[in-house]
């Protein structure tokens, strides 16, 4: 199979430019009903200029058919390893690629391809490629559950391999749970953003991440709140990037109304305590927790049940308020364990780089990625610009652009400080 040579303008940064070859990227079609939706990541890869070869496993021809898969990508589809043997498919198909994969990943795939099994044409092109590799599962709850899953997932993520979180959500039948395949085009973007990263895509590999996004609401009666502008973008562009370079993410989402990222494990919640419950929780065995969150610093101290009236000639009663837990202040102090790198937001309005140098010192956090905000200034914005200040004393600037390019900075720096191979325990 020879590179195609093209006229792919590579506007979305994903497809090589008019003067380079197509990606090319394989799909691997395990045997689930989800197969279907496989079709439409199909027709957004080829779309998007992607040379992509479809290899359906013998199961997943039984939900969608060779003609299908064949019609969408324009190259034939095999299953097995004696079809064009003299083009030794089995070998050449894996060494070609720049990405393969494999949507939807069932349980027995996963089993296979994490036992090294070379039984059919897609468990011989995983064993042969060199490329990165991305799994979406999909199957049921209590199969995604079972330990021989999860030990199979841990597996593949320790050799490198993107295995994004099922989505939740309804499954086949009258079944709901988590186990859904994440929607295809947030498979295609965990494609593009590994494809993006080429070689460096995987230093997060093994690793678990937690992130907090969004804004805390603090009750004041059932209708109100005390809030804040925080959209969750940044949060989210930190989780989406992780997933991309092979982390396990567990995103603490307050208050968002943003599509869960493919791959990560969404929990949501809504005041700043449930908030430092879940970032707690998740934090135990954690590698990295990054606090994007704009996590308010005070509460109501009293929530009344029923709605606050207005009271006749007599004015508004003042709020009184309790001041929360520094989330962020105690994490850092009291870490679960000492290999966890901390990092913080600092929202500055005015002296920016001062108050974020002090900010940095009261935290005591590893890295402080100090932002300037204001109404229109990186609340609900889709670009951002930071320093990110490090308690090594290091200044890291990044310029406005997209919340992605940041988030990948902060990648990058964590990365560093956590250094070696991933933990086992
Ligand atoms: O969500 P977007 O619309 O994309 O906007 C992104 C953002 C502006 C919210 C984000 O870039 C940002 O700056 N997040 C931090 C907001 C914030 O709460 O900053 P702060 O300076 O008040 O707090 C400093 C750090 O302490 C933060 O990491 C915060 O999560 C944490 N904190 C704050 C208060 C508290 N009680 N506990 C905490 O852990």
């Amino acid at each position: 199979m020879e590179r195609q040579a093209d006229g792919v303008d590579g506007a979305d940064g994903t497809a090589a430019g008019t003067t380079g070859a197509r990606p090319r990227v394989v799909l691997g079609v395990g045997g689930g009903i989800a197969a279907y939706k496989s079709c439409e990541l199909l027709r957004r890869l080829t779309e998007s200029g992607h040379d992509v070869t479809v290899v359906p496993t013998e199961s997943a021809l039984n939900f969608v058919g060779a003609a299908t898969w064949s019609a969408l990508s324009g190259h034939p589809v095999a299953t097995g390893v004696w079809t064009g043997v003299h083009e030794v498919p089995h070998v050449r198909i894996g060494q070609h690629a720049d990405l393969v994969v494999v949507a939807p990943a069932t349980a027995d795939l996963l089993a296979r391809a994490a036992h090294g099994l070379a039984d059919d044409l897609l468990t011989n092109t995983l064993l042969t490629a060199r490329c990165p590799v991305v799994f979406a599962p999909a199957m049921h709850t209590e199969m995604w559950e079972h330990p021989a899953t999860q030990e199979n997932v841990a597996t593949l993520r320790r050799r490198g391999a993107v295995v994004v979180e099922p989505a939740v959500g309804r499954l086949t039948g009258v079944d709901t749970g988590k186990g859904r395949l994440p929607e295809p085009a947030e498979i295609f973007e965990v494609c593009r953003r590994v494809l993006a990263r080429g070689g460096l895509s995987r230093d997060l590999a093994g690793r678990h991440v937690v992130v907090s996004a969004g804004g805390t609401r603090e009750p004041l009666d059932p209708v109100r709140f005390l809030g804040n502008r925080s959209s969750g973008k940044q949060g989210y562009a930190l989780a989406r990037t992780a997933v991309a370079r092979g982390a396990r993410v567990t995103l603490v989402a307050a208050n968002t109304a943003l599509p869960d990222p493919a791959g990560a494990d969404v929990v949501r919640v809504g005041s700043a305590e449930q908030l430092r419950d879940a970032v707690l929780a998740a934090a135990r065995d954690a590698d990295a927790v990054v606090m994007a969150a704009a996590v308010a610093d005070f509460r109501p101290s009293h929530y009344t049940d029923m709605k606050i009236k207005k009271r006749d000639g007599q004015g508004p009663e003042p709020i009184r308020l309790a001041e929360n837990p520094d989330i962020l202040a105690g994490l850092s102090a009291d870490r679960p364990h000492p290999g966890l790198v901390v990092v913080g937001f600092a929202a500055e309005t005015d002296d920016v780089l001062a108050n974020g140098r002090k900010k940095l010192a009261r935290k005591g956090c590893d890295l402080l990625v100090v932002n300037e905000v204001g109404e229109g200034t990186a609340f609900g914005t889709d670009d951002n610009a930071a320093v990110v200040l490090g308690a090594d004393g290091s200044e890291t600037e990044v310029p406005y652009g997209p919340k992605e390019a940041l988030a990948e900075t902060v990648w990058d720096l964590v990365s560093v400080r956590l250094g070696g191979a991933p933990r086992t325990g």
